[in-house]
């Protein structure tokens, strides 16, 4: 039992849009961790981080993360820092199910994460977050994953077309 991908990459990288699609033309379900936590929790990202702080969404997402990696067959979106714990790091690593990283650069993503969409991570300066954030994560993406998608410059269904050949 095993998700037939896994998604990984940092926030604003597509992963739950591209995740959707490829699970609708697989005809599988589409899982995204941030999802399951907000349902377990009964509210959003932005107010468990608001209300309990980071770590207790950090714990949330290792137990869902443990969970979802058992979920079969499904096209599962991990959120940015999902993959960034040591065990996380080792699950990811040990499991069939191919990691595919969906790398984008500060300026294709400058746009999409100007406005904050529920980010409590991306709360004052934006940019400046992220690319801090990116610069220590970007090795740990790279070495968890299978694949990388370069998906600068592409349209959906051009990254889509990417994942499904990755899975052929
Ligand atoms: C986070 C990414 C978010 C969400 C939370 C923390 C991170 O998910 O899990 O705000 O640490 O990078 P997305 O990557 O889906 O935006």
């Amino acid at each position: 039992m095993a998700p037939r991908v896994i998604l990984i990459g940092p926030m604003g990288s597509g992963k739950t849009t591209i995740g959707q699609l490829v699970a609708s033309n697989l005809g599988i379900a589409f899982r995204d961790t941030d999802h399951v936590i907000e349902e377990r929790a009964g509210k959003s990202v932005s107010d468990i981080f608001l209300e309990d702080g980071e770590d207790e969404f950090r714990i949330l997402e290792k137990k869902v993360l443990r969970d979802e990696l058992l979920s079969d067959d499904t096209v599962l979106a991990l959120g940015g820092g999902a993959p960034i714990s040591v065990d996380a790091q080792s699950a990811l690593r040990a499991i069939a199910s191919p990691v595919i990283y969906l790398d984008i650069s500060l300026a294709t993503v400058a746009p999409r994460i100007g406005f904050n969409r529920d980010r409590p991570l991306l709360l004052h300066n934006p940019r400046g977050q992220w690319q801090t954030l990116m610069e220590a994560r970007r090795p740990i993406y790279e070495s968890i994953a299978d694949s990388v998608i370069d998906v600068n410059e592409k349209s959906e269904s051009e990254i889509v077309s990417l994942v499904l050949e990755v899975l052929k």
